[in-house]
């Protein structure tokens, strides 16, 4: 499973990257209102750090306006995937970048049939948000249960890139149901590598070296 922080906070990144755990990376208008930096700068920095696709948001809605954003930000750096809405016009941008061979991450999907749209439509990527289901009630892994079994009944080669990620435990269980990508905010996941059993065991041990008086180096 692909990790992709879900963030515009270079340091955060660079730290998580130089580990080796970012396989991409994903911002939308909140996360560059947030960073209070220049869109275009922040996102052509990202992808000077990052390998892989970095998804860039259109602001515009209407389709027409939506193609013409996506190949501006296309222009940014060779990794840029542009990121639409699911919407009937954000699916038409995604039918037409993704011809051009943009790669193409459809957000904002809350429903297997939405993700069955994007799919036809030619995206690369499809954004379940789990958190936002699970806010209201509903559950959000269910969906990337319900995606997982839609695309490979029919051999969709688009990637489940699940978003909205809020707790290390959503990064587990999109691992178990098959989701090719998490993209998660970078302290989640830190979390990951977090045990008490860890902590306590190391402790044990540092404490029975510090015993012997003896040292590595
Ligand atoms: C990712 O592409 C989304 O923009 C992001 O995961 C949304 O997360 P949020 O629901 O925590 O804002």
């Amino acid at each position: 499973m692909k990790f992709f922080v879900d963030s515009a906070d270079l340091e955060q990144i660079k730290y998580l990257n130089d580990i080796g755990l970012v396989d991409g990376v994903t911002t939308n208008p909140s996360i560059i209102a947030k960073s209070g930096r220049d869109f275009i700068e922040v996102i052509k920095e990202i992808c000077d750090i990052v390998e892989g696709p970095v998804s860039a948001e259109v602001t515009a809605t209407e389709a027409d306006a939506m193609i013409a954003e996506g190949r501006t930000l296309r222009k940014v750096a060779p990794n840029v995937c542009v990121k639409l809405p699911l919407t009937m016009d954000g699916l038409k941008a995604c039918k037409t970048l993704s011809s051009e061979g943009t790669p193409v991450n459809v957000t904002l999907c809350f429903s297997a049939n939405q993700a069955l749209l994007a799919a036809k439509a030619g995206a690369s990527f499809i954004s379940p948000f789990i958190g936002r289901l699970d806010d209201i009630g509903l559950d959000g892994m269910e969906l990337i249960e319900e995606i997982r079994t839609i695309y490979d009944n029919y051999g969709f080669e688009t990637e489940i890139l699940a978003a909205s990620i809020r707790t290390v435990g959503h990064i587990r269980d999109c691992a178990l149901v098959g989701a090719d990508v998490i993209t998660s905010p970078p302290n989640v996941i830190a979390k990951l590598a977090d045990h008490p059993l860890t902590d306590k065991g190391l402790d044990a041990f540092m404490k029975d070296w510090a015993k012997t008086g003896q040292s590595i180096l």
